[in-house]
Parts: structure tokens; sequence; C-alpha cells
């Protein structure tokens, strides 16, 4: 896949290269210039209060355009509410996009299959945490079982999610990608940890099964949903957790409003457009961690654990993980 050269980001697919602040769009055609890189090393992020409403919020696109906001982006990439060909076409092109991309762990993460390790590490040390206050009750004989959305080639089940879960479903809309998970998964694992279902369809479209899943694991694909299906996706899948089950979304965050990537079709939001997004699906905010360890001209990465239930009141005041503690999502 060959590189783009955006203003002011650059942009490898979903996986963003971001080399600085993107509401600013000065043209350039440099590839992660050490000025840029220079610049945002001395940024301070910003403050973002709590009653921030991301729609309102301007965003930019791959190509330097600005709007004001999000409804305004939304109206102009897929028309007036109701337009279904118009959506239609923007969830077609972002599939054409991943099918012209080859099917392994530097295709799926965009030239940057280095960052997988760190990616892994961080992922598994933030479910470890959860899954001991979650499903504390779970014995050694429970059954666990998750789903690995948006899954491309089956990295995440792979190296994580099927050793911890006895059961993990796949959904991917690209073809290629799904038939190269269920290879790369066919030798792992076990009759008591395996990869059982494997879906082919988009997640605008997939309503899982009641009831079945005690995690699912949504991660660098919800960009490529609009928000009203991203909130129908939600409000579906709250239905097929088991009680106590939760949700991870692990993303790349914009840090104002939004970047809309013209060429993949996606929409990388900023935390306080998913906060709000999440506040409409009826979700709790459960735990969130940044992702360290990835380069510095990538995107900020978080992870969110989300809840159906609203999670219990913590009565102390102070402590040093105060930003591991459930929250109200503000
Ligand atoms: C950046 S890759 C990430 C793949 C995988 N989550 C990982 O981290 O290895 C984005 C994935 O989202 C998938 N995708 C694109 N549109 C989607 C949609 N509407 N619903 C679900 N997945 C989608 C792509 O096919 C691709 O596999």
């Amino acid at each position: 896949m060959s590189l783009s050269h955006y203003s002011p980001l650059i942009s490898i697919g979903h996986f963003h290269c971001y080399n600085h602040q993107n509401h600013i769009s000065p043209p350039s055609t440099t590839l992660a210039s050490p000025p840029y890189l220079h610049q945002r090393r001395k940024e301070k992020r910003s403050v973002i209060t709590h009653l921030f409403d991301s729609m309102e919020v301007s965003g930019v696109d791959s190509q330097g355009k600005e709007f004001n906001s999000a409804q305004e982006m939304w109206r102009e990439e897929i028309g007036e509410e109701g337009d279904e060909t118009r959506k239609t076409q923007w969830y077609k092109d972002g599939v054409s996009y991943w099918e012209g991309v080859e099917a392994s762990v530097d295709g799926v993460l965009g030239g940057y299959g280095h960052v997988n390790d760190a990616d892994i590490i961080g992922s598994e040390v933030f479910l470890k945490t959860l899954l001991q206050e979650r499903l504390v009750n779970v014995g050694a004989n429970q059954h666990l079982v998750a789903l690995d959305c948006g899954s491309g080639i089956g990295r995440i089940t792979k190296n994580l999610l099927i050793r911890y879960f006895n059961e993990v479903d796949l959904l991917e809309p690209v073809a290629q990608f799904l038939d190269t998970a269920r290879e790369n998964l066919a030798s792992m694992g076990s009759e008591t940890h395996k990869a059982t279902n494997f879906f082919c369809v988009p997640l605008q479209e997939f309503t899982p099964a009641a009831g079945r899943y005690d995690v699912i694991w949504v991660q660098w694909c919800i960009g490529h949903l609009t928000d009203d299906d991203f909130v129908s996706f939600f409000n579906r899948a709250k239905g097929c957790l088991k009680p106590g089950g939760f949700f991870v979304v692990k993303e790349n965050l914009a840090r104002k409003g939004f970047v809309l990537d013209k060429e993949d079709r996606s929409v990388t939001r900023s935390d306080p457009y998913f906060k709000q997004l999440f506040r409409r699906c009826g979700l709790h905010l459960y735990q969130t961690k940044d992702q360290k360890g990835l380069p510095e001209e990538l995107f900020a990465v978080k992870m969110y654990a989300l809840t159906v239930d609203t999670p219990p009141k913590i009565h102390k005041t102070r402590s040093r993980t105060r930003d591991n503690r459930p929250q109200i999502i503000k």
C-alpha cells in the first residue's frame, strides 16, 4: 500500500499518521518532517471542558478542508438524513479501500506492523484488570466468549483474545481478510480456546446473538461508521452481552473535533466526540487507559471499557488511580 501525503495529516488507511493539530491546515507534502514533529512535542494537550459538544466542533478532512461542525461534514459525505444511496456508497468505498490492502499485520496496521507488540501488551494489561474486576465471580468452569469486531486478519484474536476466551467470534466485511484470519487461527487454540464463528458482514448490518458475549472488542474500525450507525450498533449489541459483560473500544483520537479520511472513508473522533456518542448509546464509561509506546507521529490511542449497567459508586475522594475509576461520561 502506498503512503498518501496529505495535509494536515499523513494518512495510511485507517491507521493515520498525525503530524500536527488537526484544525490547522498549511499545505504540506512532507512526510512527518522534523519541524512538525518538533512542534508536536512542544504542544500541550488541549484542555477540553466537559461542556464540549463535539457535534458543534469543527474538524478537517485529509485534504485540509475545514468543516464548522460534524453535521456539516456528514451532510457533505452522506447527504441528508435518509439518503441511503450516499450512505451505501460511503460504506462501499470504505470496504473497497481495505480490499486493496495486503492481508497481513503490516497491511491492517497501515505499514506500522511493528506497533503490534506494544498494542497487544497495552490491550492485555487493560483486559486483565477488567476481567478480574468485572467477571470476578467467574469460576474455573465459566465459559467466556468474545467478539472481535472489524477483526481484519484476526491479529487481536490470535495474539490476545484466544488466550483469555474459550470462544472468539470474528466479524469482518472484507472476505480476503476473514479468509486469512480463518487460516491464521486454524492451527491455534485448542478444544477449549478457539475461534468459532467468522461473520463476513459490516458492523452497521450486524446484530450479534443475544446474551452470547462477555466482551465485545471494537478496535480500529468504528471510525468507518456514521454517528447514527455507531449508536444503533451499540444499542443492538447491548443485548448481546452477558451479565457483567462489557465493550472495549480502542481507537485513534483526534485532538479536536474530528479528522475525516477521504481515502478510506473513516472518521477519527476526539475523546469528547466519543464520549458524546457513548452517552447517546446509553453506555457507562467504566474505565479508560491511554495506549503508550506508539510512535510519536501517530494519533494518540485510547482504550475505553463500557458497560450497560451503572458502575458502583466509589466513596473515596482521593486516589492516585482516580483516572481508572468508573466515571460518568461527561
Ligand atoms: C485498521 S484495520 C484494523 C483491523 C483489526 N481491528 C486490527 O486491529 O488488527 C480496519 C478494519 O476495519 C474493517 N472495516 C472497514 N469497514 C468496516 C465496517 N463497516 N464494519 C466493520 N469493519 C470494517 C476493515 O476491513 C479492516 O479490517
